[in-house]
């Protein structure tokens, strides 16, 4: 029995396990969609060219339309003998409307047209993250709006450093996803071009017509070499690259948000809809969806060294290692996706605990820098504020104090300039409210950052 897929130059078939090993139809089939528009701007062409008839162009038309219907009405029957996507889609166009599905595949590759489906299917995708990276900033913007004034420990090396607005705080997750969004539209901008007319590797004979295509499926242009057109999947690097980079900012964020919710910071509560208990201890509220997006994060970096290596050894032009892009880029477009998606509702649901994080910020004394600013402004060098401040703090934590908690005595025996005034430099809204520089944290600034993301956003 001869192999069914191929032609008459097979003489035995495959066994089920190389078939199985060398299918891809159970993953790539979600390309189908792209497959048939593709298919269907080719073959306008194809008839515009005089290459196939008018008839044939119409077959085609009617054989896809009732495709469609049968994709999505789950009647269609996936085969993995037939490979792939574009086998599949193709042998049953020719089953239902004969010789014109026979002519579909002139001028044409299977090399091109995954190259061209992919980027179609990616391009959707890529509209659709772009939507959700925006919901999640203005998620993360009402937060931040709500929070102006309540005041967060900033930390450095986890130890407590100085005093920071919780807005100002959410804000820097805001730029992180704002640059995500950035980098997803100039992924967008690369690959939005056109492999069609590369053919197999060198471009074909008959007179296609490439731009129009090209215009047809809404792309920037085509693809200027055909060896690149075909072997090219820098578009799928990239995007899983930025995806993993805003996967991390997730990441970072979920980190915090776990430490927050830790009793011994209590900083946050999250939405008990976000969190789960445990089977034994009655008293748990654990984190989950944020440890699992920090987990996920993970796999998504995976799928960026996977995709890259996949490609690191491949001599031009087309090879199938190329059928190993689809399933990381999959899964990192469904991880990425939930995830924003989990996160824009989750940030929402956020409430904050002002005092708790005020006893913290106290107990760290994120006021020293202010003290030696302070000495500063009296005409001390830097250097030598930094060492008196260091006594000071010294001091307190011998009482089990706050530095604005030492008597004016006993802060003037570090330095006679220290008058009654240091007090208000030494609390912590006094602290915030010194920060007053563009992209400080006073709340001012805050208020100025926040309205020209709102303006960004709107
Ligand atoms: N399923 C293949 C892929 O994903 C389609 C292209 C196959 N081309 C070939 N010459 N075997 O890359």
């Amino acid at each position: 029995k001869k192999s069914e897929a191929w032609s008459a130059l097979f003489s035995e078939p495959m066994s089920d396990l190389v078939k199985r090993y060398t299918a891809s139809v159970f993953f790539d089939k979600r390309l189908w969609k792209a497959d048939i528009e593709g298919s269907l701007a080719h073959a306008s062409m194809l008839a515009a060219q005089k290459i196939i008839g008018d008839s044939d162009l119409a077959a085609i038309r009617q054989g896809m339309a009732q495709i469609t219907q049968e994709i999505e009405s789950g009647q269609f029957e996936w085969k993995l003998d037939l490979e792939d996507v574009h086998l599949n889609i193709e042998a049953r166009l020719t089953q239902l409307v004969g010789d014109a599905g026979k002519r579909l595949h002139t001028g044409r590759s299977r090399n091109d047209q995954v190259a061209t489906d992919v980027r179609l299917w990616l391009r959707g995708e890529i509209d659709l993250i772009a939507v959700l990276l925006v919901d999640l900033q203005k998620s993360l913007l009402a937060l931040a709006e709500k929070n102006v004034d309540v005041i967060l420990p900033g930390f450095t090396h986890l130890q407590v450093a100085q005093p920071v607005s919780f807005g100002h705080h959410m804000l820097a997750y805001v730029e992180m996803f704002a640059r995500d969004a950035d980098r997803m539209a100039d992924v967008r901008k690369r690959m939005n071009r056109l492999p069609l007319g590369a053919a197999a590797l060198a471009g074909t004979s008959y007179p296609l017509d490439r731009e129009s295509v090209a215009k047809a499926l809404g792309m920037d242009g085509i693809c200027e070499n055909s060896l690149d057109a075909v072997s090219d999947r820098d578009f799928a690097i990239e995007f899983t690259s930025a995806a993993a980079i805003a996967m991390v900012h997730i990441s970072r964020l979920s980190e915090e948000l776990v430490i927050w919710m830790s009793q011994n910071f209590s900083f946050i509560q999250i939405a008990d809809r976000f969190t789960t208990g445990s089977s034994i201890m009655p008293q748990k509220k654990n984190p989950d969806v944020a440890e699992l997006a920090r987990g996920k994060s993970g796999r998504v970096v995976g799928h960026l060294v996977g995709l890259i290596t996949l490609m690191k050894g491949q001599p031009l032009a087309y090879n199938k290692d190329n059928q190993e892009d689809k399933e990381p880029l999959f899964d990192t477009v469904d991880t990425l996706k939930d995830t924003l998606r989990i996160f824009a509702d989750m940030m929402g649901g956020i409430t904050v605990r002002p005092e708790a994080m005020e006893k913290a910020a106290l107990r760290g004394y994120a006021t020293a820098t202010d003290l030696a600013d302070y000495l500063v402004k009296k005409g001390l060098p830097f250097r030598d504020a930094h060492e008196i401040v260091a006594h000071a703090v010294k001091e307190a934590t011998s009482h089990n104090c706050d530095l604005s908690e030492l008597p004016l005595a006993v802060l003037q025996k570090f330095n006679a300039a220290i008058d009654k005034d240091v007090y208000d430099v030494l609390s912590l809204r006094g602290s915030l409210n010194a920060r007053n520089v563009t992209g400080g944290t006073a709340p001012a600034q805050v208020r100025l950052q926040l309205a020209k993301h709102h303006a960004r956003l709107a």
